[in-house]
């Protein structure tokens, strides 16, 4: 993968699978700006995301998220973006990001997204209800429903590959 410094580029994929993670690891390698999605949103509505759903409900979240995808695309050149799990299932947001950038599904496997939601599912609201076995059944299920959006991302990433890819030069400026 080539990027040039106007490229704007997404990272999506379920909740866990490292898309802040690895945004911000490549931003500083390519010395683009990085954005994260939901701390943006976060931050204009001064309150958290499980506070956002329990007061103004899933539709509004979607919307905002949708609303403030529109902005960075319009007002800004050249970011790498994480963005929320659900943001290319919206709204036709996959749609609008390929129209205007790159991009890139980390298609991380349900174990290990498991494994990395279960100490934090309390600040997530569609998760914190769940038991442990909800929890995997969730994923597995939400991933199914998923996939026909991420799978319209120009580059997916294997989850045994997602390292490798990563950390070593496969991506380049
Ligand atoms: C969501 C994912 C979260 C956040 C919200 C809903 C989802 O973002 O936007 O809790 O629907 O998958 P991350 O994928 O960054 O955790």
């Amino acid at each position: 993968m080539n990027f040039i410094p106007t490229d704007k580029i997404f990272l999506i994929g379920m909740m866990g699978s490292g898309k802040s993670y690895w945004g911000k690891k490549l931003s500083e390698r390519l010395h683009f700006d990085f954005i994260d999605l939901d701390e943006e949103l976060v931050k204009e509505e001064g309150r958290d995301i499980n506070k956002i759903f329990q007061e103004s409900g899933e539709q509004y979240f979607r919307d905002k998220e949708t609303e403030l995808l529109n902005r960075f695309i319009v007002e800004k050149e050249g970011f790498i973006m994480a963005t929320g799990g659900g943001v290319p299932c919206f709204n036709n947001n996959i749609s609008l990001m390929n129209n205007h950038g790159i991009t890139i599904w980390l298609n991380e496997s349900p174990e290990i997204i498991f494994r990395r939601l279960l100490p934090e599912k309390i600040h997530r609201p569609l998760l914190k209800e769940l038991n442990n076995e909800e929890l995997f059944d969730f994923i597995l299920l939400k991933l199914a429903e998923r996939k026909a959006y991420y799978r319209k991302a120009k580059y997916i990433i294997k989850s045994t590959e997602i390292t490798d890819t990563f950390n070593n030069n496969l991506i380049s400026l």
